[in-house]
């Protein structure tokens, strides 16, 4: 029986890989499309080594029209879940003009291929970045979309709205945006997990790293916000509890979203957890001991931002499963693999 064909745009990245994994768990056929500019051929060992086969990778550009139309016809796609974004905020505030090309560009010509070839499901990867700095927790859906802070968080919120537009056009899509939260851990085998290039601007990674011996010592931006410990709150989802969400979405829009239709979920646990709480789990889960200090605030940090999951829940019927103990070990398993000498 031939499986039905999803095409996974930035598939080699560090929630597509785990989103390749997730989509063959329940049947589907994931077809990687990845220009591998943030991302490693090593993920596609690594999805052989969990799969058993050769996820079909495309190493091209998602803005290129007859490349995709290409690729929907040879793998038959019926479907696509869309990653492939640059996504360093500081970068996108230092180039817009390419994060606007690349990111809503893309999304553009996805969306012309789509109707070209009838291909009605898309699961955009959206963030709760465009909740900004919100008033009232844990967010909904129907918290408000703050303007802004940077390019990136702008192309989030412009392609959202895109979708919306497209659909409300009444063209034959059927699309979900998924909020993520914060994407942290590795899956259990510690075969594919995250690879940040250079200096990791993420706590996770760079802890995971610290422990490793391989960066100095984890500087805490600030303890002097207004939350219980002073350091900032954010909603941590292990990362195959996030490319497990993608399939529901997927499911829900291939069972009952008619032909034209778009509607917004977070993806997130519903818990907040503080910078000095995810230290401290850390080293119970592991038993090292951080070497970390506490620094000046970053610019651009949101104090506390967490989600309301109730829409994924009871419309997907997904929610997240693994804890932050979970995805530590998981992602301190990944440091290990990864950074074997
Ligand atoms: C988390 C907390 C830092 C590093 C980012 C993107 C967002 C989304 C998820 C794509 C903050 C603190 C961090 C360090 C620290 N990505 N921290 N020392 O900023 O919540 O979200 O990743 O969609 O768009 O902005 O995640 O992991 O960078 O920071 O104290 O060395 O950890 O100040 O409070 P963030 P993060």
């Amino acid at each position: 029986m031939t499986l039905p064909s999803i095409l996974v745009t930035g598939g080699a990245g560090f929630i597509g890989s785990h989103t390749a994994v997730a989509l063959a768990e329940a049947g589907y056929r994931p077809v990687i499309l990845d220009d591998f500019s943030n991302s490693s051929q090593r993920a596609l060992d690594g999805l052989q080594q969990i799969l058993g086969y050769t996820v079909p990778c495309y190493t091209k550009d998602c803005n290129d029209h007859a490349i995709l139309l290409d690729i929907f016809q040879r793998e038959n796609i019926r479907g696509v879940i869309h990653f492939a974004a640059f996504k360093a905020v500081g970068e996108s505030m230092q180039e817009p003009l390419r994060y606007y090309r690349n990111n809503l560009g893309s999304l553009i010509t996805l969306l012309e291929v789509m109707l070209e070839m009838n291909v009605p499901d898309l699961i955009f990867s959206s963030s709760c970045t465009v909740y900004g700095e919100p008033a009232v927790l844990p967010v909904t859906e129907a918290s408000p979309v703050q303007p802004a802070t940077s390019v990136y968080g702008n192309t989030k919120q412009v392609g959202e709205e895109i979708l919306r537009d497209v659909v409300a056009a009444g063209k034959p899509l059927r699309i979900i945006s998924l909020r993520y939260f914060n994407p942290v851990g590795a899956h259990p085998t510690g075969y594919i997990g995250e690879l940040p290039l250079g200096v990791p601007n993420n706590l996770v990674p760079f802890i995971t790293q610290s422990a490793a011996g391989l960066r100095g010592p984890i500087t805490i931006f600030g303890n002097d916000y207004p939350t219980p410990d002073g350091t900032c709150v954010r909603d941590y989802i292990h990362v195959m509890d996030l490319a497990e969400a993608h399939v529901a979405a997927l499911q829900n829009l291939q069972k009952n979203s008619g032909n034209n239709h778009y509607d917004v979920f977070n993806v997130g646990t519903g818990q907040g957890a503080s910078v000095l709480e995810v230290v401290q789990t850390f080293e119970e889960v592991t038993g090292h001991k951080l070497n970390y200090h506490v620094g000046p605030r970053r610019a651009g940090d949101v104090v506390s931002v967490f989600a309301d999951a109730t829409k994924s829940r009871e419309q997907l019927g997904w929610t997240a499963k693994r804890s932050l103990r979970e995805a530590l070990a998981d992602a301190w398993r990944w440091e290990l693999v990864v950074n074997r000498p």
